[in-house]
C-alpha cells in the first residue's frame, strides 16, 4: 500500500504528524485587532499564542491540492474574539473548503470586488465554501480551542498585503455574550 499520500492529524491538538506548526502570537498581529489600545495593553503584559497552522504540501502544480490544520485559542482583545489575520489567495480564482474539527467558530468572508461581507458558522460537522476573490478570516467564539481543516489549490498562495493596508470592513465582536457583526468604523467610533 502506498502511504506517501497518507497524513495523520490530531483534531483536538490541531497538529499533523511529521509537519511543523507555525505559531502566530499577539505581537505578530499588529493592526489586526480593532481595539488598538487594548492590543497594546495586553502586549505590555504578555504575548499570548493566538493561532497556529500546520500545512501539508505533498505535491505542487496545477490541479494539486494542499491542506492546513488550524487552531485558534479562545480569548478576546477587548470585545473582539481571537482570530486569524485573514487573507486573500494570490491566485484570486482559488476557492477553499474549511471543515470544522472541534470547538465553535465563525468565518468572516469579504468579497473583494463588491466589499460584501458574510459570516458563516464553522464548527464540528460543518463545511464552509470560500469562493474565489474572497478574503477569509476564521474566528473562535467559544471557550475552547477551535480547530479546522482548510483544503485549497496548491497554487493558491497567500496574499496578506491587501488586508494589511485595509483591514476587513466588518468586525465580529462579543456583545452580551454573543457574536455580533459590526461595521469597523462604527465600532471604532463607539470606543473613542
Ligand atoms: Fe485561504
Amino acid at each position: 500500500m502506498n502511504t506517501d499520500f497518507l497524513t495523520r492529524f490530531d483534531p483536538l491538538a490541531g497538529t499533523v504528524v511529521g509537519y511543523p506548526v507555525v505559531e502566530r502570537r499577539l505581537s505578530q498581529l499588529a493592526g489586526v485587532f480593532a481595539d488598538t489600545a487594548v492590543y497594546r495593553q495586553t502586549l505590555a503584559q504578555s504575548d499570548p499564542l493566538i493561532y497556529s497552522v500546520a500545512s501539508v504540501t505533498l505535491a505542487e502544480g496545477d490541479g494539486q491540492l494542499h491542506y492546513g490544520v488550524g487552531k485558534i485559542m479562545p480569548g478576546r482583545i477587548g470585545q473582539e474574539y481571537f482570530m486569524t489575520r485573514g487573507h486573500l489567495h494570490e491566485w484570486r480564482e482559488a476557492a477553499e473548503i474549511y471543515i470544522g474539527l472541534s470547538g465553535s467558530g465563525l468565518m468572516l468572508l469579504e468579497d473583494e470586488k463588491t466589499g460584501e461581507s458574510k459570516v458563516l458558522e464553522l464548527g464540528v460537522n460543518t463545511a464552509v465554501y470560500v469562493p474565489a476573490f474572497t478574503a477569509h478570516r476564521t474566528i473562535n467564539i467559544g471557550d475552547t480551542p477551535l480547530t479546522y481543516i482548510g483544503i485549497y489549490p496548491a497554487r493558491a498562495g497567500h496574499d496578506y498585503g491587501a488586508l494589511a493596508e485595509q483591514n476587513f470592513r466588518q468586525v465580529v465582536i462579543a456583545q452580551d455574550g454573543k457574536p455580533v457583526l459590526l461595521d469597523r468604523q462604527t465600532f471604532r467610533l463607539d470606543q473613542s
